[in-house]
């Protein structure tokens, strides 16, 4: 069903200055990774604008967060306007300092750092590890162990659940409770993993989603900051509705932000997340089919699953080694556009990015070699003829 059949009411005629949102066809541009819509979308919608609770506060911001606990296993729930706002709060929260070190692998989006260095903090780059693309836990133990010699511990680590892939949690937050380092895990790409039996993110301090346009449950634009103690999301919430304290004047002690989740965004978030394991299905399946397609080409790899979890396979991630197979992942990439297909490049390392130049980075070229070698495909809702194209074109490469 197309988008102007669930959001234009009954009967109604579009404006002729509707903007054009026409029906995908076998030869339409393919998206990396789309909104997919689940079809109560419309009804949870009428449903709250009936109620006239449209803020960012009532029922249906509560309702989301509850399924939003309900799917991650953590207790206390913030839902706010974005994953940055989560993180952004989670910084504050943890009481983060102009000069405070924060500790973050540096194969993420930046939204993971980007706040804590609006705060003034300095960021920590941490390399990978090979087998599950999150931070490696030995070089997290042999780092924390120097910057204790030194008396620089960071105020905070952030581990990153990348593509929907969990990271080693129990392992990182051993090290740092070693040392009384809290963890705050960016699962903004992970809601729907899991790790050795249980959500992703479960057993950090605080954890953050984000439900924005292009992840596995979207809200339109949205996130979450989650955590087992109430005071840490009490106090987040706080802060994302302005810092208002209990008077009948606007009272504040200190500052907060415009944070909050709008009911109607919230109403399609719930909508969405109750299909959260058959995306998750979806999307391991599309995932699993490249991998039938495109296994056997030489120079071909795929991002791995460690035997600790599940990863929703959120973005389907393929390395090519060119050497091996006659054209890099850029070549890949131009041909795939050409078709009208988005495919892109493993995130840049963020010690490699000129807005961090300068940054502490500790490691070695893992995170930079999926940069150079690794290609995210398109991931959702894809028909077999348009994955078909897909795999067609990248095999046409091969050699080329
Ligand atoms: C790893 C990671 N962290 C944080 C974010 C920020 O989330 P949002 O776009 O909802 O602000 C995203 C997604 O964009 C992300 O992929």
């Amino acid at each position: 069903m197309g988008l102007m059949q669930i959001f234009a009411p009954k009967g109604a005629a579009l404006a002729t200055s509707t903007p054009s949102l026409s029906q995908p066809t076998a030869l339409s541009r393919i998206h990396l990774s789309p909104p997919q819509l689940v079809g109560t979308e419309l009804e949870q919608l009428r449903e709250t604008l009936a109620s006239g609770w449209i803020a960012p506060a009532g029922p249906m911001p509560q309702a989301f967060e509850a399924a939003i606990a309900e799917a991650s296993g953590f207790r206390h729930v913030a839902a706010v306007a974005s994953g940055t706002a989560a993180l952004h709060l989670g910084y504050r929260v943890l009481g983060l300092q102009p000069g405070d070190e924060v500790w973050t692998s540096s194969l993420t989006f930046v939204a993971t750092i980007a706040p804590a260095v609006q705060m003034g903090a300095t960021p920590v780059f941490l390399d990978v590890s090979p087998t599950s693309w999150t931070i490696d836990p030995e070089l997290l133990a042999d780092a924390l162990k120097r910057a204790a010699g030194q008396g620089r511990l960071p105020r905070v680590v952030v581990p990153v659940d990348l593509y929907g892939q969990s990271c080693d949690l129990d392992a990182i937050t051993a090290v740092c409770d070693r040392w009384g380092v809290p963890v705050m895990c960016d699962s903004a790409e992970g809601l729907g993993a899991t790790y050795r039996g249980r959500p992703a993110g479960q057993g950090a301090r605080l954890a953050v989603f984000s439900f924005n346009g292009n992840k596995i449950v979207t809200a339109g634009g949205g996130g979450a900051l989650v955590s087992d103690d109430a005071s840490l999301i009490a106090r987040a919430r706080h802060l994302a509705t302005q810092a208002k304290e209990a008077a009948p004047h606007y009272q504040h002690e200190t500052t907060g932000y415009s944070y909050g989740l709008s009911s109607i965004l919230a109403a399609v978030g719930l909508a969405q997340i109750a299909a959260l394991e058959e995306r998750v299905a979806q999307r391991r399946a599309t995932f699993e089919r490249y991998r039938d397609g495109l296994g056997d080409l030489p120079g071909v790899s795929f991002m791995p699953e460690p035997n600790w979890g599940r990863s929703t396979r959120w973005l389907s991630v393929m390395l090519v080694d060119p050497a091996l197979f006659g054209a890099d992942r850029e070549r890949l990439r131009l041909a795939l556009a050409e078709a009208g297909i988005e495919s892109r490049p493993v995130w840049k390392p963020l010690h490699l990015q000129p807005a961090f130049r300068g940054a502490s980075y500790i490691g070695g070229e893992v995170a930079a070699h999926f940069f150079e070698t690794g290609l995210c495909l398109p991931s959702a809702g894809l028909t077999p003829a348009q994955q078909d194209r897909v795999i067609g074109i990248i095999r046409a490469c091969h050699g080329a």
